[in-house]
């Protein structure tokens, strides 16, 4: 087998090293490898996500792959690859913070919160490497739950929130950059989807452990609680799990790798100057559990 898992300079993940993907990986090190993911949360694997048949093969330890729902961005040949690109003529939205505009940045989310079962995980490979920016950060959802005070905990047993799929930062009502302008929404089509209802706490299905699901790009209001009340709490909760003691940020190489657990976590992709060339791609790992229920 021959891997080791070492810890990420960072409050979540861990690093897998002497993983050769030349050839077949057996049973043995695909549960050593599922085990580290339950444990850490996240899996870097550096430099070696050289090929769209890597990653898929890795990924596949994980799971089954899903088809992501949005039709625009599947890789043509291999639907179970989403691209998040700015070369083939896709222009990616451009906002202007505080006066810059970035490329590409979507603040905290975790993937497929729109739907009443978002996915499992997600596999993200960089093809090509920004000159300038395009890092892409986690939180640990699960450390944040831990932390909260005791009554804050009592207090959101049982509640619920509401999301709604976001493109445009603007709509954003939580955790939304100050001094945010638009530039372009770009030129990438996305499909309607309804609003959908989940937990705000969620228990992990196979760790026991439980996470705040906040998802702020998607968050619209909290369910049967009167506006003001239920934003005080959600700017609270935001406030308390993006506020960098439960984080990792990785600055990435071509051919580095990242796996993340999507039911205990969130991320954020940092962007990039609108005209520095940033390609990734993306598998899904099917989730099995349906936390949400449509509204
Ligand atoms: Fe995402």
């Amino acid at each position: 087998m021959g891997i080791r898992i070492e810890p990420l300079d960072g409050q979540i993940g861990a690093e897998v090293v002497g993983l050769d993907l030349d050839r077949p990986i057996d049973a043995a090190t695909r549960q050593a490898l599922y085990a580290a993911w339950l444990d850490a949360g996240i899996l870097l694997f550096r430099g070696i996500g050289t090929t769209s048949e890597r990653q898929l093969a890795l990924s596949r330890c994980f799971g089954e792959l899903e088809v992501h729902p949005v039709e625009s961005i599947r890789l043509e040949g291999c639907p179970e690859i989403i691209t998040l690109t700015s070369r083939g003529g896709v222009e990616p939205a451009v906002f202007y913070f505080d006066g810059q505009p970035i490329a590409g940045h979507i603040p905290w989310h975790t993937d497929l919160i729109y739907t009443p079962t978002p996915c499992r995980g997600g596999l993200l490979r960089m093809v090509e490497k920004p000159p300038v920016g395009g890092e892409t950060g986690w939180v640990d959802t699960a450390a944040a739950y831990d932390a909260l005070p005791d009554g804050t905990r009592a207090r959101i047993e049982g509640l619920e929130a509401r999301f709604d799929f976001v493109h445009d930062l603007r709509e954003m009502r939580f955790g939304r950059p100050e001094k945010l302008e638009l530039g372009t929404l770009g030129n990438v089509e996305y499909p309607e989807f309804p609003d959908v209802a989940h937990p705000l706490v969620w228990t992990h299905p196979e760790s026991g452990r439980r996470a705040l699901m906040l998802s702020p790009v998607q968050l619209v209001d909290m369910v049967g609680m009167e506006r003001s009340e239920g934003d005080a709490l959600l700017e609270e909760l935001v406030a308390h799990v993006t506020d960098g003691r439960f984080s990792y940020v990785h600055d990435w190489q071509e051919g580095d790798m990242v796996l993340w657990d999507n039911w205990r976590t969130m991320h954020s992709a940092f962007g990039t100057p609108p005209d520095c060339h940033r390609v990734v791609h993306r598998t899904t790992i099917r989730g099995e559990q349906t936390t949400g229920r449509l509204l």
